[in-house]
């Protein structure tokens, strides 16, 4: 049975019991929780947790799905896809337990010939969670199933969540025995292979709160009403019913498969690690076409490099196969064609897909060309000095000058036995970050060339440094230099580098952004640009002299802007205190690694695997404004460095300390870090701390942005706009926007079915006319016709007339098209034809002049004006009578 038999039956079966067939969502999911749509019930997600009400009491739907935590298994398992179709039905608090068993199980087993599955009863194992003797009890009954094939698991197999905070329950799972050629017998706890699993049932009764993986998370408490999850997947049952023994050998995926090993020249089933190769060949193409067609684009962060993974994983395991050519669009190509029915966006956005994945290719094919020669010459190296180790150093090299991609290396290295120093590797990275904050700082303090500034400092010593006590300094100007050398003096409107006796002014460091504000003297006023401190002890000011001269000698007044201090103490202070919430949340491994802050805002980069969750995100930013709200007192204490470990102060950003050193604390122990920055005197002079964003900045880094004080506010108050504005915009409560747009967003996807459905009658009605004029041409039926549209529209209708010629008779069907000046001709032959020698692809060859190519049953060439079309139709019946 193919693919799309099995789902039309499984929607069918399913809405002629009452349930609301709902189309599959696209793959990238809105829910924060998650990068793609991982399971069927992810769309009903607020359904299911009572957060929105269900519009319909059941529903079913085939949802496409990606997961991508196991993609090291595919290929090399029978049943791993990263890409794949959950088929499911659901109940929102309509039935429960007893109809979920009773639906699945006649589904399953009826006759195919009656519209069921026809899997053999005989055959069919269940599970049940250990402690569910209510769904034991049904599979006796409802299916007559003996005690020893209803298998009792515990949580970690028969519990289900998503992973994430979300519904979860118990589950029960349907497994079918392929039979003693594939393993061991004794049911799916001793051969998840002979015994595959095809459908989970979930009886979702719980809500679970965040964790990690499978078991050993929360269970927070019950959800408001008991619903029904169910998963079959639609490849396993394909699987099943085509009688293969992998999913990449169904229908959908094998053609792809197939191509590729033509294209590689090896044969599948030859040799086991090309099967692997040419497996995840027919998986990854196969995902990358359904992403594009979402939207995903290849990219650095998120989903964006999730796509370019896989990608990239394609490319090479054909290059491994042999095949070092582009590969991408024709694969690309033969999915279209096998996912299309299912899913026309794909066929639609085919341009923009193939486009996007051809210069993704290309990209890096340049990348592995010069990356792998590199890497192959240094693990031969490491081999013939008897190491297991690449240096650290040769992994940067790779990363740095050749944008070899680190996983890549670890990968490919892994593949030759040989491990990577990845400790080396990481502090490379550090320093690399290092070198270029230290550069950006010499930039900044006028150069790099600090000879003149170390001759200020040797003669007038260290600058009195007051930005802890003071906001304003009477000072004198030690020395000026401007980017042409060391001056006496500066003119208004230069701008010149400023060293002063004295100065309130903060220095960037430790994060924090330099102060603001201005110097004024009896002749002269400037703005401060900078402030930076080139050499120990020596602080710098980059100025604008706005009015008058500001000349060496000169007594001014140095005063920052209290404004702007006050901001900076609030931005300082808020990232401590995000420091402690997030370590509170997460635990102590989330020690920050950099941070930034200037007024009204900062940003904190902390070691964490994987984006946070909603949940996570809210907790951190609850715990830091609880802090602001029992206001706690913000004390800085100066002690033996020893001392400030005893106590656990936290230090960072690698600096050397004195022997003394400076402590900040906000309420004592909650928060004690290290610090040289300017803070606040109690919490609550903060304001409130408002997350903006978290997002990843590289492998294993995340950052969180934060809005403090009145700009804090501020983003409050426009994410309030925001909301009124959408509101009025969809026309619906503030609280109901969600389901608004869910709404919106269903009537707009059925509006593209329906214009989608209209032209395929359109193209089959059109068909139909011009097969009754098809005319006998040397004992060949001949349809040649016209039509306005793209390549696709032309296809469609070419393949849609062959479809509808006589099968007993040689046909021929050449269709031109047409839009936006570009003219295109598709050529295909059916099946009498090409016995009798007939090929499509010579056919258009021939009447393009060599140009054009496909298939010898459909083929097509492009680049024509309108005039070329109309002579090209013309001359094809002159062109079959010459063959
Ligand atoms: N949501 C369940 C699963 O993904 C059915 O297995």
């Amino acid at each position: 049975m193919r693919t799309a038999e099995i789902r039309r039956r499984f929607l069918d079966f399913f809405a002629e019991r009452g349930h609301t067939v709902v189309p599959s969502a696209p793959l990238p999911t809105p829910d924060p929780t998650l990068l793609f749509v991982n399971a069927g019930m992810v769309p009903f997600k607020p359904y299911l947790t009572g957060e929105a009400p269900a519009p319909w009491p059941r529903a079913t739907s085939v949802q496409k799905c990606v997961r991508t935590l196991d993609i090291e298994e595919v290929g090399r398992t029978t049943r791993h896809g990263s890409f794949f179709q959950m088929s499911g039905n659901f109940s929102f608090g309509d039935y429960f337990k007893e109809e979920a068993v009773t639906l699945a199980w006649e589904l399953s087993t009826t006759a195919a010939d009656d519209g069921g599955y026809g899997l053999d009863p005989d055959r069919i194992w269940v599970t049940v969670h250990h402690s569910d003797d209510e769904t034991r009890a049904l599979w006796r009954r409802v299916a007559g199933l003996p005690d020893e094939r209803i298998v009792a698991r515990g949580d970690e197999d028969n519990f289900w969540s998503m992973g994430v905070p979300g519904p979860c329950g118990p589950c029960s799972e349907l497994y079918y025995d392929r039979g003693p050629a594939l393993g061991r017998a004794g049911g799916p706890a001793v051969d998840e292979d002979r015994y595959m699993e095809f459908w989970n049932l979930v009886f979702m009764q719980y809500e679970r709160g965040a964790g990690p993986g499978r078991s050993g998370y929360p269970v927070l408490g019950e959800l408001p009403r008991r619903n029904i999850d169910t998963g079959m997947g639609l490849e396993r049952m394909a699987t099943l019913l085509q009688g293969v023994d992998n999913l990449y050998e169904t229908d959908e995926t094998r053609p792809v498969l197939d191509r590729a090993a033509a294209l590689a020249g090896v044969r599948y089933g030859a040799d086991a690690e090309a099967d692997v190769r040419l497996r995840v060949v027919a998986d990854h193409v196969r995902t990358a076409l359904m992403l594009l067609a979402d939207g995903t684009s290849p990219g650095n962060e998120g989903r964006g490099h999730v796509l370019r993974r896989i990608l990239r994983r394609a490319v090479r395991s054909m290059r491994q196969l042999g095949h070092q050519d582009p590969a991408l669009p024709e694969l690309l190509a033969v999915a279209r064609d096998c996912m299309a029915p299912g899913h026309p966006e794909v066929a639609e956005g085919y341009e923009r897909i193939v486009d996007r994945a051809a210069g993704e290719e290309d990209a890096f094919r340049a990348t592995l060309r010069q990356g792998t020669a590199v890497l192959d010459s240094a693990v031969a190296r490491v081999r013939s000095d008897g190491g297991r180790v690449l240096p650290g150093a040769q992994a940067f090299l790779l990363h740095d000058t050749y944008g070899f991609p680190v996983d890549l290396t670890l990968e490919m290295a892994a593949e030759q036995g040989v491990e990577v120093d990845r400790e080396g590797f990481a502090a490379l990275m550090r320093e690399q970050r290092e070198r270029a904050r230290a550069d950006a700082r010499a930039r900044k303090a006028g150069g790099a060339d600090t000879g003149a500034l170390r001759a200020v400092l040797d003669e007038h010593g260290p600058t009195d440094w007051r930005a802890w006590d003071s906001l304003t300094t009477h000072s004198r100007v030690l020395a000026l230099r401007t980017a042409a050398g060391v001056v006496t003096v500066a003119r208004e409107g230069e701008i010149v580098t400023v060293v002063l006796d004295r100065t309130p002014f903060y220095a960037e460091s430790g994060g924090q952004e330099s102060d603001a504000g201005r110097l004024s003297g009896a002749s002269v006023e400037a703005d401060v640009l900078d402030v930076q401190r080139p050499l120990p002890g020596l602080v710098v000011h980059q100025v604008r002299v706005t009015a008058g001269e500001l000349a060496v000698g000169d007594e001014v007044t140095a005063s920052v802007d209290p404004q702007w201090r006050l901001g900076a103490r609030q931005a300082h202070s808020g990232t401590h205190v995000l420091h402690a919430a997030l370590r509170q949340v997460l635990g102590p491994t989330a020690l920050q690694s950099g941070s930034y802050n200037r007024p009204g805002h900062l940003r904190l980069d902390f070691p964490w695997r994987g984006a946070l969750s909603a949940t996570a995100r809210t907790e951190i930013e609850d715990a830091a404004n609880r802090a602001l709200r029992r206001d706690l007192p913000v004390d800085v204490r100066w002690m033996p460095l020893a001392e400030a470990r005893e106590l656990g102060a936290l230090a960072l950003f690698d600096e050397t300390y004195g022997e003394r050193v400076r402590v900040v604390e906000i309420g004592g122990a909650w928060s004690r870090e290290l610090c040289g920055g300017t803070h606040v005197e109690h919490a609550s002079q903060i304001g409130v701390v408002a997350l903006t964003s978290e997002s990843s900045v590289g492998a294993g880094m995340r950052r969180l942005e934060a809005a403090v004080g009145f700009e804090g506010f501020g983003h409050l108050a426009r994410e309030r706009d925001l909301v009124a504005r959408i509101a009025e915009q969809v026309q619906a409560p503030r609280a109901e926007i969600p389901d608004r747009i869910t709404v919106l967003l269903e009537r707009l996807k059925a509006a593209d079915r329906e214009n989608q459905r209209l032209r395929q009658a359109a193209t089959r009605a059109r068909a139909a006319s011009l097969v009754d004029g098809a005319r006998d041409t040397d004992g060949v039926l001949l349809v040649t016709a016209a039509t306005d549209g793209d390549a696709d529209a032309a296809r469609a209708l070419a393949t849609a007339v062959r479809e509808l010629l006589p099968a007993g008779r040689p046909g021929v069907v050449a269709v031109g098209a047409e839009s936006g000046g570009k003219g295109v001709l598709v050529a295909t032959v059916n099946p009498a034809a090409a016995g009798s020698g007939l090929d499509a692809a010579r056919l258009v060859r021939q009447l393009l002049n060599g140009r054009g190519g496909g298939t010898a049953e459909l083929a097509q060439g492009g680049g024509l004006s309108a005039d070329r079309l109309r002579d090209v139709l013309r001359s094809v019946p002159g062109a079959l009578a010459d063959r």
